[in-house]
């Protein structure tokens, strides 16, 4: 698993820092602490004068800003490739992007309400006096807004499909080779409170200001040496010094750093390479809203981490890798002003790493391990997976590939639609994510029971997933009674019993690890077990808050036999063909949700896994994919009481 971390590391500095940067602690008693080491401290000399720029704002140490290179028009993209990407060289460019709806449109509130109002982003929340407790929840647009001028709340989500309507690709970026190195693109929304420690990222980043200023002061590569970062060990990238108050007696090196200072304005965008270090504070506004595409090109972060390199040897090794690109780029395709959405619909919607937020990944991967079971046949399964099925291929893929890239590592298919097709394009394409790291659930529909048919099923799912055997095999009913399987009157079905013994014999064969049967009847699980040479691995059913269950996970407790859900976030299709959940909107789990600050899905699953029960939540929704994931690293330990009064009071049958 460890290949995983190459899908992080690489905006993880960036959103690291900004995340510290706002969990800087209260200044105020930054200020005073610092203030008694150089008054009671050793300078016993009390002539001695403190460095220029001692206790001040980070940057004024220095006599003279350098000045960075500053057009009013666009460059082409080959210029820009040659002489900045290339050469790491900043640029910024003022009031070129004026002319995007954005600009104009953002900084009236209630054409954000009335365009986005109902949308969902992440929001990230302040806590000064407990830093454990920093946090993020979904928000819709609406809710941010009514409280964003009165909380530190800083919005730090993505662009969403509706809102890059109002923007379009910059022309200097307009170019294949340039633009489908993007990896995301950000939306930064706050009241002009924010200020991030001095870092760096971990990706090339062309940032665009919207409404409201930025100061942005920068420091070259080469002297990333003097900011003392090898000395903080919390993460790669960030400097220890409170931009705030620069102690120049503990960090005397500082003094050595070059300083580049320039503030942004509406329209203006500045390119920062990856490995410049840079601080950045938020002015003007409110609204002050900013917009930044994250790209990769040497991501030499990523592949310099986490070897134990100082910072003067990452640099060095920085520089190497871009020296080594081509000189030149050719554009085969111009994408020159081409609308934000029309790109993103053309290219598939780039990959928020929203997660990162919350909690680092190595966190992550240890809480999303800890919840994962070891089958009867002596596999292990992770208990949060992804569910695939049921969705539109358009978005299915995007959704199951931000699945794959945020962690996930069961998924569950269904061979009625395109699910397993998607997910072998996904895996093929995907070489850093081995065979062996992801756990994949086939079905075999009632309509294919009996030998031949669910030998030929099998056979069928192997070929779309593109691989040679299959983690679990489901039976996904006893028969076609049930309403909502489509069978022919007159397709010639065998019975559960000899399909059962048809995936014995695959198991047999290395073709299916584990087995397991959805929607039987207890009476038909025991007969099921009287008979079975493979043991019986996994039982699926419909379960959720309302519909526990109850027996039945008892019966498969008693044998051994790991509990796997359907239906978990209680959706039911309405009769006007609407899809609702009357669990997800209930205000038992809404208030669980503000408690935990997430989203009542979250809170869902996390339910679940307390439970013992696996669950394989579906969704298109990035947020929430993201959201969902985030289920093993709640805290609720902090507040017990909320998971009791969903297990003890909401509305429920046994
Ligand atoms: C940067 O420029 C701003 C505006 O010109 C100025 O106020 C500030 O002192 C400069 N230097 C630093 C380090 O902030
Ligand atoms: C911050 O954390 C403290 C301690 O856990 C808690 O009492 C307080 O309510 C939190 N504040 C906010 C704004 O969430
Ligand atoms: C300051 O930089 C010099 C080299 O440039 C280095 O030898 C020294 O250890 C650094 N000091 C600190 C406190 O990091
Ligand atoms: C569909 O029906 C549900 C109730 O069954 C109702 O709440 C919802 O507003 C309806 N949606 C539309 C688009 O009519
Ligand atoms: C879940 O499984 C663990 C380990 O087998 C067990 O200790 C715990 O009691 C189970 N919880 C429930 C709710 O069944």
């Amino acid at each position: 698993m460890g290949t995983r971390k190459t899908f992080y590391v690489g905006t993880l500095p960036v959103l690291l820092a900004l995340v510290l940067g706002y969990f800087r602690p209260d200044l105020t008693q930054v200020l005073s602490g610092i203030h008694s080491i150089w008054t009671d401290g050793d300078a016993g000399d009390a002539t001695q004068t403190p460095p220029k720029g001692h206790m001040q704002k980070f940057g004024l140490h220095v006599d003279k800003e350098k000045e960075l290179i500053v057009m009013d028009h666009f460059p082409s993209p080959e210029d820009f490739y040659r002489d900045h990407m290339r050469q790491s060289v900043p640029l910024v460019v003022r009031g070129s992007l004026k002319h995007w709806p954005a600009v104009e449109k953002w900084k009236n509130e209630d054409y954000l309400r009335e365009k986005f109002g109902h949308e969902d982003f992440v929001v990230m929340w302040n806590n000064i006096t407990d830093h454990r407790h920093k946090s993020a929840m979904m928000m819709s647009m609406n809710e941010f807004l009514d409280q964003y001028r009165d909380k530190h709340i800083y919005l730090d989500g993505f662009v969403s499909p509706a809102m890059s309507k109002d923007l379009t690709i910059p022309k200097f970026l307009g170019c294949d080779a340039i633009i489908k190195r993007a990896t995301q693109f950000s939306l930064l929304f706050n009241a002009a409170w924010s200020s991030t420690f001095v870092h760096v990222d971990g990706t090339e980043n062309m940032f665009t200001q919207i409404t409201g200023q930025r100061q942005w002061i920068l420091i070259p590569p080469t002297h990333g040496k003097y900011l003392h970062v090898d000395d903080f060990n919390y993460h790669r990238g960030i400097s220890p010094v409170e931009p705030e108050a620069v102690d120049l007696i503990k960090f005397p090196n500082v003094s050595k750093v070059d300083i580049y200072n320039i503030t942004l304005y509406e329209g203006d965008i500045i390119y920062v390479p990856e490995g410049w270090y840079h601080q950045v504070r938020t002015m003007g506004g409110p609204p002050n809203i900013a917009v930044t595409i994250f790209m990769d090109y040497i991501s030499c972060m990523e592949k310099g981490y986490p070897v134990d390199k100082t910072q003067e040897m990452l640099t060095e090794m920085c520089i190497a890798m871009r020296e080594a690109t081509p000189k030149e780029i050719t554009c085969q395709e111009r994408m020159e002003d081409m609308p934000m959405q029309e790109f993103i619909e053309k290219y598939g919607y780039l990959n928020p790493k929203v997660l990162n937020l919350v909690h680092d990944f190595e966190t992550a991967d240890r809480l999303y391990n800890f919840f994962s079971t070891t089958l009867k046949s002596g596999y292990a399964m992770p208990s949060l997976g992804f569910g695939l099925s049921g969705q539109p291929v358009d978005k299915a893929k995007p959704a199951a590939s931000h699945a794959l890239r945020m962690g996930y590592r069961l998924f569950d298919t269904d061979p009625d639609d395109e699910s397993e097709e998607i997910l072998g394009t996904i895996l093929a394409s995907t070489p850093d994510v081995k065979r062996e790291d992801v756990f994949i659930v086939v079905k075999v529909h009632p309509r294919n029971l009996g030998r031949e048919k669910t030998i030929a099923s099998v056979q069928r799912s192997l070929t779309r997933l593109k691989t040679d055997y299959i983690d679990l095999v489901l039976i996904k009913a006893p028969s076609c009674d049930g309403m909502k399987f489509k069978c022919e009157a007159n397709d010639n079905r065998g019975t559960w019993k000899e399909s059962w013994e048809a995936l014995e014999e695959l198991n047999e064969g290395g073709k299916i690890r584990s087995l397991g049967v959805s929607n039987f009847k207890m009476s038909e699980l025991r007969r099921l077990i009287g008979f079975a040479k493979v043991p019986l691995s996994v039982v699926q059913n419909n379960f959720n808050l309302h519909n526990r269950k109850t027996k039945l996970r008892q019966f498969c407790k008693d044998n051994g036999i790991t509990f796997m859900a359907h239906g978990l976030m209680g959706v039911l299709e309405t009769e006007n063909g609407t899809r609702e959940s009357p669990l997800l909107s209930h205000k038992m789990l809404d208030l669980a949700a503000r408690k935990y600050r997430t989203t009542p899905g979250t809170i869902m699953i996390r339910w679940a896994l307390n439970q013992n029960v696996t669950v394989t939540p579906t969704s298109t929704n990035l947020n929430h994919i993201a959201f969902n994931k985030y289920a093993p690293q709640l805290d609720v330990g902090e507040s017990p009481w909320a998971m009791k009064m969903l297990t003890d009071f909401f509305p429920h049958v046994n």
